[in-house]
């Protein structure tokens, strides 16, 4: 359980949140992605994804959809950061337009070696999306082609995003405070 004195400060609203992924949804429909599979990696971009579907099926878009697992070990150096595949895709990528959607962009690792993954299997385009945008120094230069939001340089929680394994579920993005 929770302890008392952990209060999460909201960031971005549920409403604020469910605007921008519709604003996010026309730019990508704008995009003219034929045969678009959309991958979203797991785990923090679940919920996000869910709702960006939902968006772009409001756009007339009908993406099909698969999951890609990665584990990501941050260490004390920039440097020795390694990306993992928990749980591959099952679709063939050969050919086909992918939106790569994670939760948030950081040092940049992540969404590269995603990125990177699916443009090795033959993709014919990889495009990104992300929620959180976090204006810090990449380890990997990257950028996402569509961003939700800019994120302060904090760890930020809820809707699907996690501080070990929890938090998940917060309808909203938001900040750990520590009350004494
Ligand atoms: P990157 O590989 O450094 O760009 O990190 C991206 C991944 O780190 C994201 O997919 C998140 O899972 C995780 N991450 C980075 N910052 C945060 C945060 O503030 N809260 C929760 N997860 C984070
Ligand atoms: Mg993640």
């Amino acid at each position: 359980p929770q302890p008392a004195s952990e209060i999460v400060e909201i960031v971005f609203t549920a409403e604020a949140i469910a605007r921008r992924i519709g604003t996010v949804a026309q730019g990508i429909a704008e995009a003219r992605l034929e045969r678009l599979l959309v991958v979203a990696i797991l785990k923090g971009s679940f919920v996000f994804a869910a709702d960006l579907l939902r968006a772009m099926h409001r756009t007339g878009l009908s993406p099909e959809v698969d999951f890609l697992s990665l584990a990501s070990y941050r260490e004390a150096t920039t440097s020795s950061g390694r990306v993992d595949i928990v749980r591959d895709i099952e679709t063939d990528v050969a050919g086909r337009n992918v939106l790569v959607v994670d939760d948030i962009l950081e040092s940049g690792r992540t969404l590269a070696f995603a990125r990177d993954l699916i443009a090795a299997r033959g993709a014919e385009r990889v495009l990104t999306c992300v929620l959180l945008d976090k204006p810090v120094e990449r380890a990997v230069p990257i950028a996402a082609d569509f961003t939700a939001f800019e994120c302060p340089d904090e760890f930020v929680v809820g809707y699907g995003m996690d501080l070990a394994h929890r938090f998940r579920e917060l309808p909203f993005v938001g900040r750990l405070v520590r009350t004494p």
